[in-house]
């Protein structure tokens, strides 16, 4: 027996934590019973409901790596209509992003249907590096940079980067270009990381996550990981 989240996460349909909510708004079946309480166990041999659909036991794992363009949303789907990561990716599986990149950040994105691998990328635990390059407005002054790579509080919790590093500074245009790089993968970490020392971000991009990046990849283009990535990634489980 296992808990109805994670069974519906492993079948591949959403996220773990996307399945949370779907069970507390009421659109998860268990044998025909509403189930809206988190916590349920249940078997692989339980007839699963989840938004009208029934999960299919022998769901195919699929890991890609996008180099996301700008002006798309990362969801799986959007209420509105708008353009979405998951359409930028030629399958037919339930796929869906591993954490968030904003509508404007460009840059490394996984997407899979695999629940247990993106539940283990996105927990701080693991401590899985994500490393972005920041075009910042302004020049950081010396103490900005201390008290950056000292930690800043964002909504109540401190974030202490493990690396950050100024690649390039321009005094005419008065912007400066900054890699960073931080275990955690809340919303718009990073823009807040730099405003909260004055200097908002102009455009931001992700290079990296653990091992992997998109050299060799154009804007809007996506390859499949590797068995051995994928291994190497789940490797990563602390
Ligand atoms: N941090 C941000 O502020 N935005 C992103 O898209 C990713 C990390």
């Amino acid at each position: 027996m296992e808990r109805l989240q994670k069974v519906i996460a492993n079948m591949g349909y959403c996220s773990r934590r996307k399945a949370e909510e779907l069970i507390l708004k009421g659109e998860v079946y268990v044998n025909g019973e509403v189930v809206n309480e988190l916590g349920t166990k249940v078997s692989l041999n339980d007839k699963i409901v989840v938004e009208g659909v029934t999960l299919n036991k022998k769901t195919k794992y699929e890991y890609y790596l996008l180099n996301k363009p700008r002006g798309v949303i990362c969801s799986a789907k959007d209420d509105k209509g708008r353009k979405v990561v998951t359409d930028l990716i030629d399958t037919k599986e339930r796929i869906y992003p591993v954490g968030r990149l904003d509508y404007d950040t460009t840059g490394l994105l996984i997407l899979t249907n695999d629940g247990d691998l993106a539940n283990l990328l996105m927990h701080p635990s693991n401590e899985v590096e994500k490393t972005y390059l920041a075009v910042i407005e302004g020049i950081m002054t010396t103490e900005e940079i201390y008290k950056l790579k000292d930690g800043v509080v964002i909504d109540g919790v401190k974030v202490v980067p493990k690396r950050v590093k100024v690649k390039k500074r321009d005094e005419v245009k008065n912007k400066e270009k900054v890699e960073i790089t931080i275990i955690e993968g809340r919303n718009h970490i990073v823009k807040k990381m730099f405003e909260a020392v004055g200097h908002p971000v102009a455009k931001l991009t992700r290079e990296r996550l653990a091992f992997l990046d998109v050299k060799g990849l154009q804007s809007g283009d996506y390859r499949y990981l590797s068995m051995n990535e994928v291994k190497r990634l789940k490797a990563m489980k602390k």
